[in-house]
């Protein structure tokens, strides 16, 4: 420290000391810890102040005075009725269907349209430590959908109106050091960002992030890789920011380290001066690495970076960076290059929500759904169309798939440009990512001039941020003028919407891929189209008159070297967009896989031209009862030399592959085996079997993992029943009901378009409030144990205009609460907000009395409840005011009516459904039983370690 101790006033002693010891305690100087569990939830309401608990309706509310949070917003909001639950959250997804829901969101009836169920709040404690005093203590969400307000023991601390953005509160100013501390989030769902489910909450993590006031920026690593021959030059630059007042210089020493793949180490030292007060400085450093591991598809090998600050020889911040070394190129002629080798773009778009749990995915889930993409051959992702969590782009990393990383909405104000600004400084170290898109089928402006000089400045900033990736934008109309005559690299949206190869003619220096094509209709497991039952046949065919098939559009791309590769229109189904149905259709019918990332046949057809292994996929199924004699149509997909075709062991021909084709047959449907055989060069390598089966017989389980992590693992379960024989049964629908021990089950789903069942299973919460509250005032101290009757006309309004200077010995309250509904199951429970100092609280006549756990919580037994208006009183001895301006609570509290969640359960959808288990932290091992009507019942176990 080069101030001498003569200048330092006390409480900056004190503040010195506390930071010294909180570094001791915690040598990295950095702490980031997820705070994702132990949330309060309730519904609040986008107009209705009453039920929005009140809120912002002070007379010195947040906008007026700092601190003055109001409603759930103020720390001491009693929140304990609230439901209670764990992060990632969607409430959308728990609600309903209804045709009066939107199309856009798959017709659940959450958000627009829904006012109580468009405004969720949340409520969180923390206890921080005295010791953190001299931190920036800040809360970091990774997203929120959408529109949120954020308080901290009150405080207000800003509005993040994007549903996809991270932000940031610093709030170390408003932290009660040695004590607790209460985060309130208003969450506010009831507009739409997109044309597609966006879900509804706190979807994404939340962390606490600790650190020095001289620290690495957040997101403020920048690393560019350069592959020289036999060597690379890693450039890091780090950002160091002086979030204090100290103004003191000196020196600041970063230590870069770089940690290869097998955890060597190389390291690098800079000096600088330490940053002004509330300024950065940048320290710029070079690393070389000899022979090093390139990051790809098939290899995927991750380099770390440790930045670590010293001032005085003391650690203060340590911050690691994940990258990759690779390098890209975009070639007019020839494409895309990965690490100076060609690679075709194998693509898919797609949005983030997935069966059962919306949009609140588990972070396995993410590495379950690239896995599947890969499976498929596919080696990019586009995040149509917005910043995607940090954990699809960790996926991504680790598995190998690149990116198109896109923001939200096309403008060049704050609002546009600072999500991009977000997005790349957020995302630019990932070595999955390889092109930024700033936009997506912006049909006011793609074709004209406004929309050239839109994308000239979000280009143009882009590039500031990060030279070393193209933009793109994905482009539906005026292929030659607008966007595309500027865009670096060209985003086709479907060959229906113009002349590709023109627009590559006149604009030859400029690049090219199809971002969007396919959009094709298919039912997984479904092969005859039927408009009542919402059915798209699964075969490949022309979808529109205007769109083209997939076979029809690989062809076109991957026979043109200059186009870098297509993106589908998408490999998963999502909720929303049921084109080309509407209600009661709720999901897409887009998908390459369905909702929970069930193939349908066109997987194969991919697998076949994008992939390296031999395939060989018939389809459809062979249970065709009632169909005997009829022709079906027969299908594969393979890239064998030829395949030949067998039913019942007789030859129906033997055909040849074209590249980038299928096959056909029309076979006259008889029971029994269909076969295919496939021939490479030609030898017989591999064969395809669809039989018909039997009824079904028994329920069969299996699980994506055996093993799960005890914190916070996920399963994933298939559930399908077999025959006699053991077969599958491709046509199965039976309802199947689960249960679990050991975890949780967090999501049921099937990839049914149609299907309206509940994705989850959780216990509903009512708050009632206690309403037309009157008051007597009593002469004496009497606390009964009987109600005792009160003169009929002696009530008044509860607390109105009352004299604390002359209060009565104690006060009768009487209240009402109305149960609309009451049954056997409901658990209602009464929370009691102390208005008076002692008391005795009696429902309907009864005397009630508190839970062991918590003195002002009352359990009301059914027998002394009814439907309807229920009467409490309560009998209590006055708080006496201390100071003129204290205010003395006049609610009584409030009841919670639970009805428990029926039992989990799902029909099987063309044989399938799908169960997602959480581990719930317990680390005993993870049973669950399925059983269904008429047929054995199954269980399957996991081990958690
Ligand atoms: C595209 C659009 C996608 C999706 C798709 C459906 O025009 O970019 O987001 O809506 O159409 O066909």
């Amino acid at each position: 420290m080069k101030l001498s101790i003569a200048k330092i006033c006390l409480p900056c002693l004190l503040l010195l000391t506390l930071t010294t010891s909180a570094i001791a305690q915690n040598p990295s100087g950095r702490e980031v810890t997820l705070i994702d569990d132990g949330w309060h939830f309730a519904f609040g309401h986008s107009h209705d102040t009453g039920k929005d608990f009140n809120h912002g309706t002070a007379y010195f509310s947040y906008l007026a005075k700092t601190g003055n949070g109001d409603g759930p917003a103020a720390a001491a909001f009693d929140d304990r009725a609230w439901r209670l639950l764990n992060l990632p959250h969607d409430w959308a997804v728990e609600q309903s269907f209804s045709e009066a829901g939107s199309f856009s969101h798959g017709f659940k009836t959450a958000g627009k349209g829904f006012p109580d169920k468009s405004i969720g709040w949340y409520r969180r404690k923390i206890s921080i430590p005295e010791t953190d005093l001299g931190r920036i203590i800040s809360l970091k969400f990774d997203g929120v959908f959408r529109d949120s307000k954020v308080w901290f023991n009150g405080h207000y601390l800003g509005n993040e109106p994007s549903g996809y953005d991270g932000f940031e509160y610093d709030v170390s100013a408003y932290v009660n050091y040695g004590g607790e501390n209460t985060i309130a989030v208003r969450v506010d769902a009831s507009m739409e960002e997109g044309w597609f489910y966006e879900g509804a909450g706190i979807y994404r993590h939340v962390y606490v992030q600790k650190t020095n006031p001289l620290h690495v920026k957040t997101n403020g690593t920048y690393i560019t890789t350069d592959i020289k021959n036999g060597y690379a030059n890693i450039k890091a630059q780090v950002a160091i920011e002086n979030w204090s007042n100290d103004n003191n210089g000196g020196d600041v020493e970063i230590v870069s380290t770089i940690v290869d793949p097998q955890g060597k180490e190389i390291s690098t030292k800079q000096i600088i001066l330490a940053p002004k007060p509330f300024n950065i400085s940048l320290s710029d450093s070079e690393i070389r690495i000899n022979t090093p591991l390139l990051w790809d598809i098939e290899n995927p090998n991750l380099y770390r970076l440790i930045t670590q600050i010293k001032k005085e020889g003391k650690i203060v911040d340590t911050y690691e960076t994940t990258f990759g070394i690779r390098s890209i190129r975009f070639d007019p002629e020839e494409g895309f290059f990965l690490n100076g080798k060609h690679l075709k773009l194998k693509g898919t778009n797609n949005h983030q929500d997935h069966a059962g749990v919306g949009t609140a995915l588990p972070d396995e889930l993410q590495y379950f759904r690239i896995k599947k993409l890969k499976e498929m051959g596919s080696n990019a992702y586009r995040c149509s169309h917005h910043p995607p969590t940090p954990e699809l782009l960790e996926a991504c990393d680790r598995l190998g798939m690149l990116v198109i990383d896109e923001t939200r909405l096309m403008g060049i104000t704050d609002l546009h440009l600072g999500a991009v600004k977000r997005m790349i400084e957020r995302d630019r170290n990932h070595p999955s990512v390889f092109c930024w898109s700033v936009g997506n089928e912006e049909w006011a402006i793609e074709g004209n001039i406004m929309g050239e000089r839109i994308t000239n400045t979000m280009q143009g900033y882009a590039k500031s941020i990060d030279p070393t990736r193209p933009v793109t934008v994905g482009i539906s109309s005026g292929f030659r003028s607008g966007i595309s005559s500027v865009v670096e690299v060209m985003g086709y949206n479907y060959l229906g919407n113009g002349d590709i190869d023109a627009h590559r003619n006149q604009f030859k220096q400029q690049p090219g891929m199809g971002t969007e094509e396919g959009s094709t209709f298919a039912t997984r497991g479904i092969y005859v189209t039927d408009d009542a039952k919402h059915y798209q046949a699964a075969y490949d065919r022309k979808p529109r008159p205007s769109f083209y098939s997939i076979e029809e559009g690989w062809k076109f791309y991957a026979t043109r070297p200059y186009l870098a590769g297509m993106f589908i229109w998408t490999g998963f189904d999502y909720r929303g967009e049921p084109t080309p149905y509407g209600w009661p259709s709720v999901t897409s019918y887009f998908g390459m896989m369905d909702v929970c990332g069930f193939p349908k046949d066109n997987v194969y057809y991919l697998k076949s031209w994008w992939g390296s292994e031999p395939v060989l996929h018939l389809l459809p199924h062979w249970n065709w009862q009632g169909m005997e004699g009829k022709e079906i149509d027969v299908w594969a997909y393979s890239n064998c030399d030829e395949v030949e075709l067998f039913l019942n062991k007789k030859s129906l021909g033997k055909k040849m592959m074209e590249q980038y084709g299928h096959l056909e047959w029309k076979v006259a449907y008889q029971p029994g085996t269909l076969e295919a055989v496939g021939y490479k060069n030609g030898k017989r390598i591999l064969t395809d079997i669809r039989k018909t089966t039997g009824k079904p017989e028994k329920i069969k389980l299996t699980s994506h993992r055996q093993t799960l992590d005890k914190a916070n693992g996920v399963a994933v379960f298939n559930v399908e029943v077999t025959d006699k024989n053991g077969l599958h049964i491709p046509t199965a629908t039976n309802e199947v009901t689960f249960s679990i021990k050991g975890g949780t089950i967090i999501g049921v789903g099937n990839g049914d378009p149609t299907s309206l069942e509940n994705d989850k299973f959780i216990d509903a919460i009512a708050l009632v409030n206690i309403t037309g509250l009157q008051e007597q005032a009593l002469t004496t101290v009497n606390l009964p144990q009987q109600l005792p009757s009160y003169p009929k006309n002696n009530w008044t309004e509860a607390f109105k205009d009352r004299d604390y200077k002359n209060l009565a010995p104690a006060y009768v309250y009487r209240g009402q609460f109305e149960l609309a509904s009451l049954s056997a199951t409901n658990v209602v429970t009464f929370f009691y907000q102390k208005v008076g100092v002692d008391a005795v609280i009696f429902v309907n006549g009864k005397k009630v009395n508190s839970a062991k756990d918590d003195a002002q919580k009352y359990i009301l037994s059914a027998d002394m409840l009814k439907q309807g208006i229920n009467t409490l009183n309560i009998i209590a001895t006055p708080v006496h005011k201390v100071k003129d301006w204290d205010v003395i609570n006049a609610n009584p509290g409030v009841v919670q009516v639970i009805t428990p969640a029926d039992q989990w359960k799902r029909k099987l959808f063309s044989g399938y459904a799908q169960v997602i288990v959480q581990a719930d932290g317990s680390g005993k091992d993870i049973v669950l039983s399925a059983t269904a009507k008429d047929v054995k019942a199954a269980t399957l176990t996991l081990s958690v370690k």
